[in-house]
């Protein structure tokens, strides 16, 4: 049974984040392709609310401005000056119709391996144990710092206890409260307007409102997870660190389970949004990012770098960075290969080594195999660009675009001097500087003769 989509989601992401020493706000800090905030926003989306409301305070434009960028859609919140989760909760709802009834989640921006599943399963729990309040919970090595979950005589939550408000004998209690939480809509409102700020940190909690549904005789449960690093907040660039490596090392394994296989999994990093077909060999020091596609059968690897780019079946690319580009079917690139934005290689044609390319069409069968400048230049298939050739596209104001026939050959250091075109089938002689077109069927000469001086 899956249960019913909450009407809201709010996302808590005004704290100041002071530990990470940065000027970027903490939940704009990025692991897997996405920033923290972008992964609370995802994990909420998955269980598909009515409105999802994200609450912001510090660098508030930034933030802002992020979210507007990754999901259109969703209610940017001002926290006021008055501190505290409860706080920030509250004004997350500010915003939403006062009579939305049905469940809200209270999530935090900066625990980014949450997934939307573990959100999903809370929901359940909370439509199946009938309770007002469902907290998301778990067993930490180090409670340090967590609020304590205190169970009644039944198992039931009592209440929740700050740190710094524990006693003795809650300070021994390892189960802590995630922060993640599922709430009637009706109990949260009304309760959140009942909590004061009498505690150890002068803050509005937002743990405050379970004691008190509990007291009006509402049924508080906890949802207890073994994965508790899901509810790992990052606070320092350390935990920053240890998130992206079990981020990745996640989406690594998830891709072996579908037949990838993986030399060196630590060596690898795969962004979530990374799409690679069966049978992909990834060598190690391969680091696959943004929206990458890797088709079925490719190698990739070792030592590459691919971001937003579509690697065709069967392809093979070995030590290379590779960006905005388009690799055939079959096609293979490197060693020491620099694609760059705008490339697209054809099925079964080479980019060889020390070869950079930029907005480079190379037609099917076409070969650029040396040390070889290829910007703005389109080249038909089964072309061969011989070593050292320079495509000088830039005249120091304009770019300028250069045309290379199908089945045309190129002799080795030559400079096309664009904007040039060169005809089907047609040939430039060895260490030409080519400034004008060439026919079809006309051999280039464009160099001085040699002179062979006696003495
Ligand atoms: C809170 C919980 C604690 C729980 C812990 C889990 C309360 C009172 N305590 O601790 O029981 O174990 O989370 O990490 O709720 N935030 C705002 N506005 C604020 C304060 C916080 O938006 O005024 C956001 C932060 O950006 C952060 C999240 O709420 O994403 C948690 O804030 P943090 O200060 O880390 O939590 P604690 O209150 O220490
Ligand atoms: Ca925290």
């Amino acid at each position: 049974m899956t249960s019913e989509a909450p009407a809201a989601v709010v996302i808590l992401a005004a704290g100041e984040g002071t530990r990470m020493k940065s000027a970027t706000p903490k939940v704009l800090h990025r692991i897997g392709g996405r920033s923290l905030l972008g992964h609370a926003i995802a994990a909420a989306r998955a269980t598909g609310p009515a409105y999802l409301s994200v609450v912001v305070r510090h660098q508030r434009d930034l933030v802002a401005e992020h979210i507007a960028q990754v999901d259109p859609d969703a209610i940017i919140a001002d926290q006021d000056e008055v501190k505290g989760t409860g706080r920030a909760a509250e004004c997350g709802l500010e915003p939403l119709p006062a009579d939305l009834d049905g469940t809200i989640l209270v999530t935090y921006g900066d625990v980014p391996l949450l997934t939307g599943d573990t959100l999903n399963a809370l929901l359940e729990r909370h439509a199946q144990s009938d309770s007002v309040i469902t907290v998301l919970t778990g067993d930490a090595p180090d409670p340090t710092g967590y609020g304590r979950i205190v169970r009644d005589a039944d198992g039931h939550v009592a209440a929740i206890v700050e740190h710094k408000d524990c006693t003795p004998e809650q300070l021994q209690i390892r189960e802590i409260n995630s922060g993640i939480y599922a709430f009637d809509a009706h109990v949260l409102r009304t309760n959140l307007a009942r909590v004061g700020t009498e505690n150890a940190q002068g803050e509005k909690y937002l743990t405050d409102v379970l004691a008190l549904a509990r007291g009006d005789g509402g049924n508080v449960s906890a949802f207890q997870i073994s994965d508790v690093i899901q509810t790992e907040g990052v606070n320092d660039r350390v935990q920053l660190a240890t998130l992206g490596a079990v981020l990745s090392r996640r989406q690594t394994e998830r891709w072996m389970r579908a037949g990838v296989t993986i030399v060196d999994p630590a060596s690898t990093w795969i962004d979530v949004d990374v799409t690679i077909g069966t049978d992909v060999t990834i060598q190690p020091g391969t680091q696959l990012l943004g929206a990458t596609t890797i088709g079925e059968g490719a190698t990739i690897g070792p030592e590459v770098t691919i971001r937003d780019s579509e690697i065709g079946a069967w392809a093979h690319v070995r030590r290379a960075e590779v960006e905005f580009s388009v690799v055939g079917e079959g096609a293979t690139v490197g060693p020491y290969s620099y694609l760059r934005a705008g490339t697209e290689l054809g099925p079964q044609g080479k980019i060889g080594g020390f070869v950079e390319t930029k907005n480079a069409k190379i037609g099917p069968g076409a070969k650029v195999p040396h040390l070889t400048y290829c910007g703005d230049a389109t080249i038909g298939e089964g072309a061969n660009i011989g070593a050292g050739t320079i495509f000088a596209n830039y005249d120091g104001v304009a770019k300028h675009h250069s045309f290379v026939g199908r089945h045309s050959f190129v002799g080795s250091h030559t400079v096309i001097v664009s904007p040039v075109s060169v005809a089907d089938g047609a040939y430039v002689a060895a260490g030409s500087a080519l400034v004008n077109d060439v026919a079809p069927g006309e051999i280039a000469v464009a160099r001085a003769r040699q002179r062979n001086i006696p003495g």
